[in-house]
């Protein structure tokens, strides 16, 4: 057969040849491990390709291929960063993988795949290590990432800078077009982040354009590049692909820039909420328990975790609320009630329902919607049930788990804050509950939970406080909705239509 193909074709032997080579060498390549579990389906590999020819949001590219597998299975394998990973959305298989941190390790992309550029940007780092490490950075780190904030001025100012740009961004533009909100929504999201973790105003909401805010636009369109996704083994190779020598230079510039505006801010003194992250940080560098290196790479997640998920959340916000009239109604009827301009951080915590909204739409679109970064440190039983070989990278999908209708029930898809319940007491409990269950992940669960949980959570209702007050907003009647195709979850180019209240 070989030999009647070389006959009949004019192509020199030698290209026919390294065509078949390459072929062969793909295929071993991304060939389904035999030692993977075989209880359990086999995403086709062109799934997690689809990024590179079709712009399909990852809720389509969920319902299309994964929902059915994953409800039925509760884990499927999946081809993901340049391998075979083990994917579940089983909550009592979520709940196994999360209590047992000593069997299903964090490992990020710094074990992963440590030539990459996402390695390079984020380091070993309080998210994504293991053990002694991650021990010794959440010693140094927890108190600032968790204080308590009790002067909620801080962020009301910023979010009425946010409310007073985007009213002027509106009325620059006209009434028939939307105003786009990612951007202005990311300025305000790394000025809070500024206040809250780095000890410095950035002023990224008062002056657009600054080289740290530009970075992270481009640091998020690097990323996300489907391609070099797929394949971060393409990183190792800067000197052919030269966009991603540029890369490396990105994530380098994004390090130093931030070091060294820490280094350069202000002192004052001490708040009464005390402390924050860099300081704690600063003072273990200098104490000698952590390197540079780890100094960097901590100062680095900080910077990106604390303002990039809130960022998408409330991206969601503008889009869930502009198109359910009668919820931001609902919801502006119980922020009125208080007669307050300025809330304290005690009366936002006091409101049910602005409560449960955020619940929800954290819920329905979670800025974390999947994470593959750990791995089995044995031979592992998931859930008893799924046997995955040592050394096998497992992960999660929590839009997966979130509108499982054998979960959530029979709304499960519904935007329905009612279900978190009707006081703040019981809507704790409702997310206590479903936090242990591993019903609700979007900050996931058990020991290595999200340590910025009050902190974003706060932020949002203090800001939607605001917007609800002075704003009201619908969708641009000609935007079409689309989701992130991969990575953080949110709406894609965004534009509402920006009316201000009259008092
Ligand atoms: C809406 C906002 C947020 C969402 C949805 C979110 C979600 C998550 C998720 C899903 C994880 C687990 C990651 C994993 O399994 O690897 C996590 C961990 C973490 N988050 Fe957040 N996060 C948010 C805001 C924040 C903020 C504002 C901070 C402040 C710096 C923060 C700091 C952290 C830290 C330090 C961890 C690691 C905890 C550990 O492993 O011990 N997050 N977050």
């Amino acid at each position: 057969m070989y030999q009647w193909i070389l006959g009949h074709i004019t192509w020199p032997r030698g290209i026919l040849g390294l065509i078949l080579v390459s072929l062969l060498a793909l295929y071993w390549f991304t060939r389904v491990p035999s030692s993977m579990p075989r209880n359990i389906p086999t995403v086709p590999i062109y799934i997690s390709l689809l990024g590179l020819w079709s712009d399909m949001g990852q809720d389509d590219i969920y319902d299309r291929w994964l929902r059915e597998p994953l409800e039925r299975y509760g884990a499927v394998k999946i081809w993901f960063a340049g391998r075979w990973n083990v994917l579940a959305t089983r909550p009592s298989f979520l709940v196994d993988m999360f209590r047992h941190e000593d069997v299903y390790a964090k490992a990020g992309s710094q074990k992963k795949i440590p030539w990459s550029v996402i390695a390079s940007l984020v380091g070993d780092n309080i998210i994504n290590s293991h053990g002694e490490t991650w021990r010794l950075y959440t010693s140094i780190m927890k108190p600032g990432l968790q204080r308590r904030i009790t002067d909620s001025r801080p962020l009301l100012e910023k979010s009425r800078k946010f409310v007073d740009i985007i009213l002027e961004e509106q009325q620059i533009l006209g009434p028939d077009r939307g105003v786009l909100v990612n951007p202005i929504i990311q300025r305000w999201a790394i000025s809070c982040m500024g206040i809250h973790f780095m000890d410095v105003d950035l002023e990224a909401i008062e002056r657009p354009g600054q080289r740290l805010e530009v970075l992270q636009t481009i640091i998020k369109m690097t990323l996300f590049h489907p391609l070099f996704f797929n394949f971060p083994q393409l990183d190792r190779y800067p000197y052919i692909f030269r966009q991603r020598k540029v890369a490396f230079g990105i994530m380098q510039e994004f390090g130093d820039l931030l070091c060294e505006t820490v280094k350069q801010r202000p002192s004052h003194d001490e708040t009464a909420d005390g402390d924050q992250v860099v300081d704690y940080l600063d003072r273990a560098l200098k104490e000698g328990r952590i390197t540079e290196e780890q100094y960097r790479a901590n100062l680095k997640v900080t910077f990106l975790t604390a303002h990039e998920n809130t960022q998408q959340l409330l991206n969601s916000t503008f889009w869930v609320l502009g198109q359910n009239q009668d919820i931001q109604q609902r919801l502006r009827a119980e922020i009125l009630a208080t007669g307050e301009e300025d809330p304290s951080t005690e009366l936002v915590h006091s409101l049910p329902y602005l409560f449960a909204v955020i619940l929800e739409l954290l819920r329905l679109y979670p800025p974390v919607s999947q994470l593959i970064n750990r791995v089995t440190t044995s031979v592992a039983v998931l859930g008893g049930k799924v046997a995955i070989p040592n050394r096998t990278w497992v992960g999660w999908n929590a839009f997966g788990v979130h509108t499982d209708l054998s979960v959530w029930g029979s709304d499960a898809r519904e935007f329905n804050p009612d279900r978190w319940g009707k006081d703040v007491k019981s809507i704790q409990n409702t997310l206590r509950s479903k936090t242990t269950q591993c019903h609700f992940i979007a900050f996931n669960a058990h020991s290595r939970k999200c340590l910025g949980q009050g902190f974003a959570v706060l932020q949002m209702k203090i800001l939607l406080f605001e917007m609800l007050r002075r704003i009201e907003w619908t969708v641009d009647p000609q935007y079409e909705f689309k989701l992130t195709s991969g990575g953080i979850m949110a709406p894609l180019g965004l534009r509402a239509v920006i009316n201000e209240r009259s008092r």
